[in-house]
């Protein structure tokens, strides 16, 4: 069964709230010490952007118009365009909605970590988790990206992803 809603210290979230520790500690494990700032695009409150500064000590910042970040969380009320990917060492796209064909387009420049939710790839298809999965993966594939899918240690089916490298031709 499905959790709707679930509280992380003390802050209601949508979905499984573990997911933003498990998304952070996957960052730190994939790209260690070698990473320093993120854009955490489509953010929402911020609480991924928290975990990863005050307990992964990186300079990660939330890009997401909707501006309700929790207090003391960086961010930057405004949708984010790949133009300004380059700025950043990952670019991550946690649950992004209308943000994730930016975000895929990060990975020819940045790294990038994608956790797709909905399809908001191509709204002239149906497609289910996977079917979107695959689709972004042709994307990359195209564009010579180096990805890989991983299935994270939160409550799916929203919980698959992919993971993808800068590409040493990316600039
Ligand atoms: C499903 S919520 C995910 C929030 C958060 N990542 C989480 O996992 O709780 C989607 C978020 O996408 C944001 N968003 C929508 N369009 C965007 C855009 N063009 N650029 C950046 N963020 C956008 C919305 O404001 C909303 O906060």
């Amino acid at each position: 069964m499905s959790t709707k809603h679930g509280k992380y210290k003390g802050h209601r979230f949508h979905g499984d709230p573990k997911r933003f520790e498990v998304v952070a500690e996957f960052v730190f494990e994939t790209f260690k010490r070698n990473i320093k700032y993120i854009a955490d695009i489509a953010g929402g409150r911020g609480m991924l952007t928290r975990i990863l500064n005050k307990q992964y000590n990186y300079e990660s910042i939330v890009i997401d118009p909707r501006g309700y970040t929790l207090v003391g969380v960086p961010n930057l009320n405004e949708e984010f365009s790949s133009e300004n990917a380059p700025y950043y060492d990952l670019v991550i796209g946690l649950h992004p909605d209308e943000a994730t064909r930016q975000v895929a387009k990060s990975a020819l420049v940045t790294n990038t970590l994608l956790i797709p939710c909905c399809n908001f790839w191509d709204r002239s298809k149906k497609l289910g988790r996977d079917a979107l999965i695959k689709e972004i993966s042709k994307y990359y594939d195209e564009h010579n990206v180096k990805c890989k899918k991983v299935v994270l240690d939160f409550e799916g089916p929203k919980n698959i992803g992919l993971v993808s490298w800068k590409s040493k031709n990316s600039g």
